[in-house]
Order: C-alpha cells, then sequence, then structure tokens
C-alpha cells in the first residue's frame, strides 16, 4: 500500500519509521517532510495546511491511507477533505479535533462529563476577565491564563499576580499576541504535581492507552526559562502507577471518548491526554487530538505493533480487536535545538555525524527543523533533531541518548541537560 504523512517534525518522522517497519507499506510519501524523513519517504513540497493539493495528490497516486501528524491541519478539517473527496485518513475529523482547537470546548466538555480538571471560567470580554481577576483575593493566584485556540504550546500564561494576569489579559485579548486565539479566554485554577503525557488510540468507540510518556516543555535545565515545544521526553513515566493508570481508565479516558461520542462528535484518532497528578488526584490539564511531539519519538519506538493494523483498526472501528503492546524498556529523547530558541536563533548550520546512527540498533535519530541542500543536511528550525535511545531501563536510555548526542555537531547546538533527570528522585518520592 502506499501511506501519505502529512507534517515535517520529528513526531512526522517517529510516525515514517513505524510506517516504513510495516511489510504492508511499499511507498511513503510526506508532505513537505524534511531531510530525515527523505531518508525513508518521497517528500512533496506541498504545505500541511494546503488542503486541495493534498487532496489533489492523494487521489493522483492512489494513496491508499493518509496520516495527518500536525495539529493545524486536523483541526482546519483536512480528514474531512479527504474523506469527502472519497480517501481513506487517520485522524479525528474537524468537529472532534475541537478538542484540541478550543480550549473552552474542552473545557465545558470535561465540565459537563464531570471529567476531572482545574476550574475554571471563560471569557470573551477583556473587561469581564479583569474584573474577574479582582475578585478573586490573594489567594487565588497563582492563577492561569490560556489563549482559546492552537498557538504552538504557547498560548498559556501562569501569572503569579494580580498586576501579572491583568497584563497577560491584554496581551492576549487585546494585544492579541497569539492572534485570533485570543478571542476567547479560559481562567484557570492552577495545580501543582508531576505531569504525565498519555497518548492513546481511539476509533469513537474503544480507547487502548500507549506507554506513558514525560515531556520537559521549558527552556533550559532545572525547568527555568520559555515555555517550547518540547525539549526532550521520556518513556514510560514511573510516576504514571498502576493506582493512577486505573483512576484515569475510569475517570478519564473512556469518559472523554463516550462524551464526544454524546455530542455528536465522534473521535477517530489520537488522544494525548496531558494529565497533571495532583494531590487530590490525576487531573486532564488539555487535550491534544495528535501524537505528541516529542513524545511519540519515545513512545512510537517501543510499540511492538505494526502501526499501521492499528491506524486501520481505529478507522474501521476495530480497535477491540487489537492487542497493542508496547516492549518492556525505556526511552529517552533529547532534542537538538538551534542556541537561542524559542526565541530568536540563526539556522543554515551543516549538521555533521548523522552517519553515526547507520546501523545502531535502539538509536534514532529524528530530524525536526532540517533541509537537504547541495552542502549536505542543514539546521533549518528552533528544534533540529531529536536525539533517542532505548535501555533496559530509564538509567540506561538517558545515558544512551546523551552518549548519542555527542555523535551529531552543527555551530550553535543547544540541548538540556537534565531530560528524564526526574526519575532520580523517584526512589525518594516513592519509596
Ligand atoms: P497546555 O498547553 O494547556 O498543556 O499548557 C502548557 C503547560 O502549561 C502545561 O504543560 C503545564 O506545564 C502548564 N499548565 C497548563 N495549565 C496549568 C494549570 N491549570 N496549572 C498549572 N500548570 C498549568
Ligand atoms: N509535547 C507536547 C505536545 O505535543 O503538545
Amino acid at each position: 500500500m502506499k501511506v501519505l504523512i502529512v507534517g515535517g517534525g520529528g513526531r512526522e518522522h517517529a510516525i515514517a519509521v513505524s510506517v516504513s517497519k510495516s511489510p504492508r507499506v511499499k511507498k511513503i510519501y510526506c508532505a513537505p517532510g524534511n531531510a530525515g524523513i527523505g531518508q525513508l519517504a518521497e517528500c512533496v513540497p506541498i504545505g500541511a495546511m494546503e488542503f486541495e493539493k493534498i487532496v489533489a495528490f492523494a487521489k493522483e497516486k492512489a494513496i491508499d491511507l493518509t496520516i495527518v501528524g500536525m495539529d493545524d491541519p486536523l483541526v482546519g478539517g483536512l480528514v474531512d477533505e479527504l474523506n469527502n473527496a472519497g480517501l481513506r485518513a487517520f485522524g479525528p475529523r474537524k468537529n472532534a479535533a475541537i478538542l484540541e482547537g478550543s480550549k473552552a470546548f474542552s473545557k465545558d466538555l470535561m465540565k459537563k462529563y464531570h471529567i476531572p480538571t482545574a476550574s475554571y471560567e471563560n471569557f470573551d470580554d477583556a473587561n469581564e476577565a479583569i474584573t474577574y481577576l479582582e475578585g478573586l483575593g490573594e489567594e487565588g493566584f497563582p492563577i492561569v491564563l490560556k489563549a482559546d485556540g492552537l498557538a504552538l504550546g504557547k498560548g498559556v500564561l501562569i501569572c503569579n499576580t494580580l498586576e501579572e494576569a491583568k497584563e497577560g489579559v491584554r496581551t492576549i485579548m487585546l494585544d492579541k499576541q497569539f492572534g485570533s486565539a485570543g478571542n476567547r479566554l479560559v481562567i484557570e485554577e492552577f495545580m501543582t504535581g508531576r505531569e504525565v503525557s498519555v497518548l492513546s488510540f481511539v476509533d469513537g468507540k474503544t480507547v487502548k492507552t500507549m506507554t506513558s510518556a514525560q515531556d520537559h516543555k521549558r527552556a533550559m535545565d532545572g525547568d527555568q526559562g520559555l515555555n517550547t515545544g518540547g525539549m526532550g521526553t521520556f518513556s514510560p513515566s514511573p510516576f504514571y502507577t498502576k493506582e493512577v493508570d486505573d483512576f484515569c481508565r475510569k475517570y478519564i479516558y473512556q469518559a472523554t471518548v463516550d462524551a464526544m461520542a454524546a455530542e455528536g462528535r465522534e473521535f477517530k484518532g489520537v488522544i494525548f491526554f496531558g494529565l497533571m497528578l495532583t494531590d487530590k488526584g490525576p487531573k486532564v490539564l488539555e487535550y491534544n487530538a495528535r501524537f505528541g511531539d516529542p513524545e511519540a519519538q519515545v513512545v512510537l519506538p517501543r510499540m511492538k505493533n505494526d502501526i499501521i493494523e492499528v491506524l486501520n483498526a481505529c478507522i474501521d472501528g476495530k480497535l477491540d480487536e487489537v492487542d497493542l503492546q508496547f516492549e518492556d524498556n525505556a526511552a529517552v529523547c533529547v532534542v537538538l535545538a538551534s542556541d537561542g530558541y524559542p526565541v530568536k536563533y540563526e539556522k543554515g548550520y551543516v549538521i555533521r555525524g548523522l552517519e553515526n546512527f547507520d546501523g545502531k540498533d535502539g538509536y534514532y535519530c529524528f530530524h525536526a527543523g532540517t533541509k537537504l541542500t547541495k552542502d549536505g543536511i542543514m539546521t533549518d528550525g528552533g528544534r533540529v533533531l531529536g536525539i533517542t535511545a532505548k535501555g533496559k531501563d530509564l538509567k540506561e536510555a538517558r545515558a544512551n541518548a546523551y552518549k548519542a548526542t555527542e555523535w551529531v555537531i552543527y555551530d550553535n547546538k543547544y540541548m538540556r541537560h537534565d531530560i528524564g533527570k526526574a526519575i532520580d528522585d523517584v526512589s525518594s518520592e516513592m519509596g
């Protein structure tokens, strides 16, 4: 069969690697792809938001399955467009992708169906939001402000004081720093605890979770600096215990899928549950309607199933027949970025040493922002590569991943040095 993957980041590279392992797949295309994906797939210069071109391409090449990796095209309705043209696609349709596309929608859904999450209020008017904040009193802070739409993971502000929060309302709703996502604002209770990402396959009725993972969103060591798209991940999360899993199965996962179905928004695809393990139990921080990036880079390499069979089962409503299995090991992904990311950084530097990954089992070099030029493979973004390694446990996987980060060299290479370090605290915290 012929597969088209839509997107061009580390997540799509991880998806492409899994797809390339399926014996059913004869040819992979990727729109637009990147230099790493280009080693497995034929990359075509079509942007992920160029729906007409994607549909025309899929028709022309008689693509059997299109996998939409990114949030923007899902929220924009690419799967609907493909389906309307009689093409098979993996990912939620527009009316279900709203689970990620609108935080106000997802908060209202959780409230209506009693799914545990932080308390909140939605606002369409900046003055009303400010009046609400002024009425909170000191114990109301810190407080969390969220722009309502997609904002590259950056539309969330944690405000420690009333002044900061008022400034935040202005930034989001009046200055429109995150564009039209700032037309609505969610003001949410601040929660503390460990964060865990649980990705799951969903076929409209059945939900099957993948192994857990944890992301490191801040740019600098010790969780300092600005929020980024993600600086590294590890899987599984030792904080995601059997007890937590039981709770989430009972009150969160199936409840979410059933709630979407009850609303007439049948969800087929991947639901990414962003959870906070609070002292009052697990709560939903956010939903995403796709694989996480860089969560996919540690979760997919550990999946034993043929990914095509699982994706097909989701589309056909037969996920209950799939026995989803993961390796009994661990993986760590360290993101190699361009110094200065996520604010200002230079790109266009030659990357050396990529061949060091050739033939090394259990090591992966996922490309995020790279470009093939006549001078070789160059850096072409803030997040450049995701270096993933497996190990028998997290400690070994982490040592392997950091060892492998040294195999690649480019000017202005930047990474965090404490990805997965939290696991060192596990024994002291968990006894
Ligand atoms: P989101 O895009 O909603 O996941 O938010 C991005 C990040 O902001 C999360 O991964 C958390 O680290 C943080 N965050 C979001 N909501 C809250 C909250 N209610 N309490 C504490 N931190 C939060
Ligand atoms: N790693 C977080 C995300 O994919 O949104």
